[in-house]
């Protein structure tokens, strides 16, 4: 089907320790980010996109891809939540319609494989709901009191983790988003708004290696990896 795309790339990445948002360090020749949207553009279902950028983000201006007339620019939020909304609104302005399909994708991942996305998007193509890429966890889960100690172990075979692109109509995300935002709940992803107003989305397995960059020895090893 075809699809638009919103980019939330307004985090600070603190926990990277680096110098510039994280979406701007180098994987070879080029930034996290263009990797990321290069993974987007050459999609002939592509309907137009939306980087969700701080305000005061003074690297976007610097790459060639500032200049490509596919990509809209829209400003970010305080919260993950807040930066997808105002880039759906975005794509609202672009000419999007209440049911097209939308992707959202961390910027901060730049190493989905064109199989995941056709994946997703041939899985979902029909879904009443929508849903996301997820990998099944891989390690033991154990559930904590206060004091650090085990409370229990659950049952690992139920427990996934949830990856991006994550993907829904843009009106009735639009709307469970701006629901739970106000509501005060916590949204960690497009998912949990749709949970929120009582949807369940479809799990779609993925590659695990589709990594978000959160920390530095994610980024060495990525730069480990060919692209
Ligand atoms: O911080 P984390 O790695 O979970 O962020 C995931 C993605 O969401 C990143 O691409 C980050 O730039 C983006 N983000 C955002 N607005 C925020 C916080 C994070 O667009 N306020």
């Amino acid at each position: 089907p075809d699809f638009w795309v919103v980019l939330p790339a307004a985090g600070v990445g603190a926990r990277m320790q680096a110098d510039r948002p994280k979406q701007y360090l180098l994987w070879g020749e080029r930034t996290l980010i263009e990797h990321t949207l290069a993974c987007f553009l050459d999609q002939p279902g592509l309907r137009g996109l939306v980087v969700s950028l701080s305000a005061d983000d003074g690297w976007w201006p610097t790459l060639p891809c500032a200049q490509d007339t596919r990509i809209t620019r829209a400003v970010g939020g305080r919260e993950r939540a807040d930066s997808v909304l105002n880039g759906l609104i975005a794509l609202g302005e672009l000419g999007a319609a209440d049911d097209d399909w939308v992707l959202v994708h961390d910027a901060a991942r730049p190493n989905l494989a064109d199989s995941d996305l056709h994946k997703l998007l041939n899985t979902l193509a029909d879904d009443p709901v929508g849903g996301l890429l997820a990998v099944p966890v891989r390690d033991t889960l154990k559930q904590i009191g206060p004091d650090g100690r085990v409370t229990s172990t659950p049952d690992r075979s139920l427990f996934w983790q949830a990856y991006t692109p994550q993907m829904f109509r843009l009106g009735p995300l639009q709307r469970a988003l701006a629901e739970a935002l106000a509501a005060g709940a916590r949204i960690t992803d497009e998912a949990s708004a749709m949970e929120w107003v009582g949807q369940a989305p479809l799990l779609v397995e993925g590659r695990a290696d589709n990594l978000k960059i959160t920390r530095p020895e994610d980024l060495e090893w990525l730069r480990q990896r060919e692209r």
